[in-house]
């Protein structure tokens, strides 16, 4: 939640035109009582966005993106929420709270401060005796003393330093266990990390929720442990180094993506600061949608192994389904970007990643692997496969170019391949027709007449009351959940539209559900019987429903005076139903 009120939040918002706001970025032409503009949140041409001056929202008809003026610049300029609020404010000319920041919840402050003072301890190990060897080893990994400050590498020793330390402290060993610094074996508890090169890992704030930790007296495996999922330690939604390389990503709309950790450190330690480690080969879809958050262009660059190169394939037809734009660096002679810059120096990192390959370009390199060209099948094979790959691309001169280069080189009719082309497109169009198709089934006619009512509830306090008298719970959790945020924010605001409730919802795990109703509405006028009639059909679902499983407990229960009850709360719910 905001530092500052929400109340003054709501009261810059309302200062502050959205019309005046978005074209001062994007031009908009006013089409009767709405603007339009082209959407700059999806690759398009067509002014697909409507920006509503009465509402204060905008909504793309195309790809969905839907807010009010805090997103529109959040997302445009990749600003943080805090950010948004303060560059508004100053366009209408209201001053906000000088410290004003978007200061979180804090809602794990002992475990925070626990992880702090682990990362403290391990850095301080450094300075012994026995860290003697360790920076030793950082020093063999060409690892400076600036570096080792910069990210705050530290030294974990044995005997369980660290949990005796912490204990004494005060903390309990239910609390380190659940940051995942110490574990019970047997009745003991015990340090996690022993005798290893400790690497904190922070989340996107910044803070430090866990460590990579590397063997150094010997190659051991694991060669790394890393913190398992904990109550801070999320790794589906972690990037090493995204807090340091943030700024400059921002600054330069390109972000590198390298698998190890000691890759981004490398890099970012020799000045290519727009770096962030996967930790690994495989990438989440929180990742993913933070690459999308960031509105930067992706270098794909993963180790030259054949798993960094199937993990190429696999990121990049992700990144591809994304949209996110993209585009893959293919080290040769060295084993990982780490080792290629130690080889080679950062000047030579520099001209490969300016001479990034596309993924198509990639892909006629990929799938010759393991084949051979001069086999008429596997020829063929292989024309399939690079032409399947051009499927999802929208860039027609790179299809052209594309089929003209395998025409050449292989001798084969253009004709025929623009031919193979249509038809893989024209199921891959299918295909997707078919899941729009499925997504529409199964979001059935009641989930759909729930989101209306939800819609309106933003919209008008009226509506709220008349859900709350006549309804007051919805069927899905997820419905119930908004409603409930509806009305809270009802109560505490006294009144509600659209534009700040978006503001509100923000901060909510079910944004997406709240904006993707927001986006599928079309802003029709309502009528007070129409919303009694919404309300009408799912208040009979529900009762409906509720009849269903009083209907399965009877079949099970053998009590005959428990039977009798139940089947009269089933007669009842039937009267109040109509039936
Ligand atoms: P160095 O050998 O120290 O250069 O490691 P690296 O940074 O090059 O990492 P590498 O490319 O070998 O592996 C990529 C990532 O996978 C690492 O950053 C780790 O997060 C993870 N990883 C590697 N080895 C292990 C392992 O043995 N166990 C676990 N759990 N993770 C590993
Ligand atoms: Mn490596």
């Amino acid at each position: 939640m905001a530092f500052i009120e929400q109340e003054e939040i709501n009261r810059i918002r309302s200062s502050a035109s959205i019309v005046d706001v978005i074209s001062s970025y994007v031009p908009l032409t006013q089409k009767g009582k709405n603007y339009f503009g082209v959407c700059p949140f999806h690759e398009d041409h067509s002014p697909s966005m409507s920006v509503s001056e009465e509402k204060q929202i905008y909504k793309c008809f195309s790809c969905g993106a839907t807010g009010n003026v805090f997103t529109f610049v959040e997302n445009f300029l990749n600003i943080s929420f805090a950010e948004a609020v303060e560059l508004i404010a100053s366009k209408v000319g209201i001053s906000v709270a000088v410290n004003f920041s978007k200061k979180k919840e804090i809602k794990f402050k002992e475990e925070n401060e626990a992880m702090d003072l682990a990362l403290k301890f391990y850095q301080n190990n450094l300075n012994t005796e026995s860290g003697k060897k360790a920076i030793e080893y950082l020093k063999k990994r060409d690892l400076h003393e600036n570096t080792i400050k910069d990210f705050s590498i530290g030294l974990a020793m044995d005997q369980n330093m660290l949990y005796k330390i912490l204990s004494k402290k005060g903390y309990s060993d239910k609390l380190l266990e659940s940051i995942g610094l110490v574990h019970q074996i047997g009745n003991e508890e015990h340090d996690l990390f022993q005798n290893r090169i400790m690497f904190p890992i922070h989340n996107l704030d910044g803070q430090v929720v866990g460590f990579t930790a590397r063997c150094y007296l010997k190659e051991e495996t694991p060669k790394y442990i890393n913190t398992k999922e904990t109550i801070l330690f999320k790794k589906g939604n972690i990037l090493f180094n995204y807090h340091r390389a943030f700024d400059s990503i921002r600054l330069l709309k390109e972000v590198i993506v390298v698998e190890g950790n000691m890759d981004a450190i490398r890099l970012y330690s020799v000045g290519i600061k727009n770096v962030v480690a996967l930790m690994g080969t495989s990438i989440t879809k929180e990742q993913m949608a933070i690459f999308k958050k960031l509105r930067s262009k992706v270098i794909l660059m993963l180790d030259n192994d054949s798993a960094g190169e199937n993990a190429t394939l696999t990121v990049g037809n992700l990144l591809e389904e994304n949209q996110i734009p993209f585009q893959i660096v293919r080290l040769s002679g060295e084993k990982d970007p780490d080792s290629y810059i130690i080889k080679n120096g950062k000047e030579a990192m520099e001209e490969v990643i300016k001479n990034a390959i596309s993924f198509v370009d990639f892909k006629l390199n990929y799938f010759k692997k393991n084949k051979n060209l001069n086999d008429a099948s596997d020829l063929a094979e292989y024309i399939k496969a690079v032409i399947d790959g051009l499927k999802n691309t929208n860039d027609i001169i790179l299809k052209e170019v594309t089929l003209q280069k395998l025409s050449n080189d292989y001798n084969i009719s253009y004709t025929v391949l623009k031919e193979q082309l249509g038809m893989t497109e024209l199921e891959e169009k299918k295909r997707n027709e078919k899941r729009v198709e499925k997504k529409e089934e199964r979001q059935s006619s009641y989930d759909k007449i729930c989101r209306k009512i939800l819609f309106y509830m933003m919209n008008d306090k009226e509506y709220v009351r008349l859900y709350q008298t006549k309804l007051g719970v919805f069927p899905t959790k997820e419905h119930r959940i908004i409603a409930n945020e509806i009305v809270y924010y009802l109560e505490k605001n006294k009144t509600i539209n659209l534009a700040d409730f978006i503001t509100y919802a923000e901060n909510m795990n079910l944004k997406d559900e709240i904006m993707a109703i927001i986006s599928n509405e079309k802003d029709l006028v309502l009528t007070e019987e129409e919303m009694l009639e919404l309300l009408a059909i799912i208040r009979k679902k529900i009762k409906k429903e509720e009849i269903n499983k009083l209907k399965a407990l009877i079949k099970e229960e053998y009590d005959v005076n428990k039977k009798m009850a139940l089947l009269e709360k089933i007669t009842e719910l039937k009267k109040e139903n109509g039936d």
